[in-house]
């Protein structure tokens, strides 16, 4: 498709800004959902089941989004963004099958949890397929690069949704723990997503690191905007279920900000409900009355904000591009959303 076509197609679909960023790369889009689908197949019909199930559920896309723009921003090799934008969503499906299991989540994507239809068992064996399936496709890139990027990814996002165990319930945990968790357990993808793109360009270190960077920024903005739609937002909105994280005594950053100030009072509020977990029906809503007192949302915006400047200026060393467009348009939606 045409640069114009494209556009075009994407003024056709400004009600959906996911749909208007991916029609900027409708073609390759339609090539990594192509593949998606060629290369979850599996003989063993339980595996294709619940991988459908999900995947078919839609998700935004964003990672393999950022893989496809980071490479052709750099003008690398398209049919390879494109296999390997595959390979970061697996990896990115693959977390969330894992990740509904341990947050006993029973929303995703709009509809009950693939833990909740086919069992716990299930959705961690087809996570770890497709975990497996992710690496399947790196090694036949052949790149060691890419896989030493992804492999690390890996990595360390399970080490964040660990590290995630042992802060949840700990109204000591502090913003930099909290951060830190969110750069491992969501931004590491994001970065490794943006990094592959010069690296299959065979650019200089140099760029691979600012794409990294961005990345890595991108990710931050992104899970703090998430933390805070998980108190703000509407269950039709988000596709999940609102007030998970309270309900598991997470520590994020909207509670962090309501903390910050809090009365005695309501640290007897936040230590029954998040660290003893003893919660009644009517919590959720003191829980939001008192983040919106604290301002702890517009707080969290903020944050958020400071990391989506951070991403910007690593793009500087890069010349105006249309594409270089598009990531700044990434960036402004992963602020601004709503779902
Ligand atoms: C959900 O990611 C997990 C987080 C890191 C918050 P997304 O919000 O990108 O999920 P989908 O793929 O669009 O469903
Ligand atoms: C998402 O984390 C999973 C990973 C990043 C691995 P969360 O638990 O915070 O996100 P949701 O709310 O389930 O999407
Ligand atoms: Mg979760
Ligand atoms: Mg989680």
């Amino acid at each position: 498709m045409s640069k114009a076509a494209q556009d075009t197609r994407a003024k056709t679909q400004t009600e959906n800004p996911v749909d208007e960023l991916q029609a900027r790369f409708a073609d390759d889009m339609l090539a990594v959902n192509a593949c998606i689908l060629e290369k979850m197949d599996s003989h063993v019909p339980l595996i294709q089941q619940l991988a459908t199930y999900l995947i078919a559920a839609g998700g935004k896309r964003i990672r393999p989004l950022l893989t496809l723009a980071s490479t052709a921003l750099h003008d690398g090799d398209m049919a390879r963004a494109q296999y390997l934008a595959t390979c970061v969503e697996f990896i990115h499906t693959a977390t969330l099958l894992h990740d509904d299991v341990v947050d006993e989540s029973e929303e995703r994507r709009g509809q009950a949890a693939a833990n909740t239809v086919f069992g716990n068992q299930a959705s961690v064996l087809v996570g770890d397929f497709l975990f497996s399936r992710a690496f399947q496709l790196m090694v036949a890139d052949g790149s060691l690069d890419v896989l030493r990027v992804l492999s690390e990814a890996s990595a360390v996002i399970a080490q964040g949704e660990v590290m995630q165990l042992t802060t949840a319930n700990n109204i000591e945990t502090t913003m930099d723990d909290y951060l830190e968790v969110v750069s491992a357990k969501t931004a590491a993808l994001f970065a490794a997503a943006c990094e592959i793109g010069p690296i299959i360009a065979e650019e200089p270190p140099k760029a691979a690191q600012d794409m990294a960077s961005f990345g890595m920024n991108l990710g931050i903005a992104f899970q703090i905007i998430d933390d805070a739609l998980d108190y703000a937002s509407s269950r039709e909105k988000i596709g999940k279920t609102v007030g998970d994280d309270f309900r598991e005594g997470k520590i994020t950053a909207p509670v962090l900000f309501a903390m910050q100030h809090a009365n005695e009072e309501e640290m007897v509020f936040w230590t029954r409900t998040l660290s003893d977990l003893n919660q009644t029906e009517r919590d959720l809503k003191e829980a939001q009355n008192l983040i919106e007192k604290h301002e702890a949302i517009q707080k969290s915006k903020q944050l958020a904000e400071q990391y989506a400047q951070n991403a910007l200026k690593d793009l500087s060393d890069i010349a105006d591009h249309s594409i270089k467009n598009t990531l700044i348009d990434i960036l402004d939606f992963t602020i601004n959303r709503e779902y």
